[in-house]
């Protein structure tokens, strides 16, 4: 560290510890996202005051000390820079600010996703940047994301959109170690997987709590068609006592699924079976035979072809069951098009709809289309025998 950059002195905002809470909300309203904070340096404490210290040069401060002023005691004094380990930046804009140019901004990433000890992160605005000089403003954007998340160890750049049976996508490392495997905990579960051999999207998070909230029946009987590693059904074996026979098609995910299980202690029972569910329908299929017209409720998690195997789910499903079903389809009227066809698919293979429990858009999946979650009950409309 420099000793004379620490001998330097700064201007810092001097309040009561009491109103610390009651300064931050305040300067998040007022200072509209833009930080009068000074990331660089620490917070000081003095007997019962926080100083916190300021950026010379924000446009917004000072409106926002006339603002402050009305509403708590405060001062602006000069103490004795204290840098901070680590600078604590907000968000990446905040940090790269300091490294870029201004046109350069408008490229950085919107978000990145972090599952364990892996961050994941698209380059998609990045067509205004020199190409000579695209590589420096990777490795920069990643330099600060190692060092702001400190238990990532690798950084891997989309490369790619997410294809074929597996569902997965090429990464390339932009950083550190490439270790694909890493450990990942959601809503009090963990999970082992692999970011390049299996598929996982940490921003279901959300839906999988919601799904593993809802009300389940003492012992049901549950599908998950496409379970990956297990996120749908361990959150939900997690919280209910229920039986759920939890399919995959690709191996590794499999044997993640598997291991999962094992990881976490749960109320209900997972069955693990790798296996293209399309032979459970084939009349040679013992397990088939087993669960035909037996389940109360099917998970169908492969938004692109769900409908496709709708044939599965009417083969399955009892005389009356849930299924959740989830489809990408194109604004703006991609909820109702995802239950027009939902219907029609229903009807093609013995089943129909019998009332929509919930409809929603999960998230945003291209400029032009959404992620529809549609939880629906359903009655056969095949005769037994
Ligand atoms: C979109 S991923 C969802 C995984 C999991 N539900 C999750 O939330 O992470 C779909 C999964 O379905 C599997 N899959 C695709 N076709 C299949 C099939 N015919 N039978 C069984 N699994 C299949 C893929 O291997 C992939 O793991």
């Amino acid at each position: 560290m420099n000793n004379n950059r620490e001998r330097e002195t700064s201007s810092y905002l001097k309040i009561l510890k009491a109103d610390g809470e009651k300064f931050l909300k305040l300067m998040r309203q007022h200072a509209r996202g833009k930080s009068i904070l000074d990331p660089t340096r620490k917070v000081l404490r003095e007997e019962n005051h926080l100083l916190f210290p300021l950026k010379n040069d924000s446009p917004v401060l000072p409106l926002f000390l006339q603002k402050l002023e009305k509403a708590m005691l405060c001062q602006v004094v000069k103490r004795e820079n204290v840098f901070a380990d680590r600078p604590q930046f907000r968000t990446l804009k905040e940090a790269m600010e300091q490294v870029f140019p201004v046109p350069y901004m408008e490229s950085l990433p919107r978000s990145y996703d972090i599952i364990g000890s892996i961050i994941i992160i698209e380059f998609d605005r990045i067509e205004n940047i020199a190409p000579r000089d695209r590589e420096w403003f990777k490795q920069e954007v990643t330099k600060f994301l190692i060092q702001k998340h400190g238990k990532v160890e690798t950084v891997y750049e989309k490369a790619g959109k997410v294809e074929g049976t597996y569902r997965l996508r090429n990464l390339n490392l932009l950083l550190g170690k490439d270790a694909s495997e890493t450990l990942y905990k959601e809503n009090g579960c963990f999970f082992k997987l692999d970011v390049k051999k299996t598929y996982f999207n940490p921003r279901l998070n959300h839906e999988r709590k919601r799904i593993a909230s809802l009300p389940y029946k003492r012992n049901e009987l549950i599908v998950d068609l496409f379970a990956g590693v297990g996120p749908f059904s361990i959150q939900i074996a997690k919280n209910h006592e229920v039986t759920i026979h939890a399919f995959d098609i690709n191996p590794v995910a499999h044997d993640y699924l598997k291991q999962n299980i094992q990881l976490n202690s749960l109320k209900g029972t997972v069955i693990p079976h790798h296996l293209n569910v399309k032979e459970l329908i084939l009349r040679k299929s013992s397990l088939g035979t087993a669960l035909y017209h037996k389940i109360d409720r099917i998970l169908m998690n492969l938004p692109e072809k769900s409908l496709e195997f709708m044939d599965v789910a009417c083969f399955l499903i009892k005389k009356e069951g849930i299924i959740h079903d989830y489809q990408i389809c194109e604004r703006p009227h991609s909820v109702q098009e995802a239950i027009e066809n939902l219907k029609i698919a229903l009807v093609r293979n013995g089943c129909s709809l019998k009332k929509i429990l919930n409809s929603r858009i999960v998230k945003h999946y291209s400029p032009k289309a959404d992620l529809i979650a549609i939880d629906a009950s359903i009655k056969s409309t095949i005769q037994d025998g």
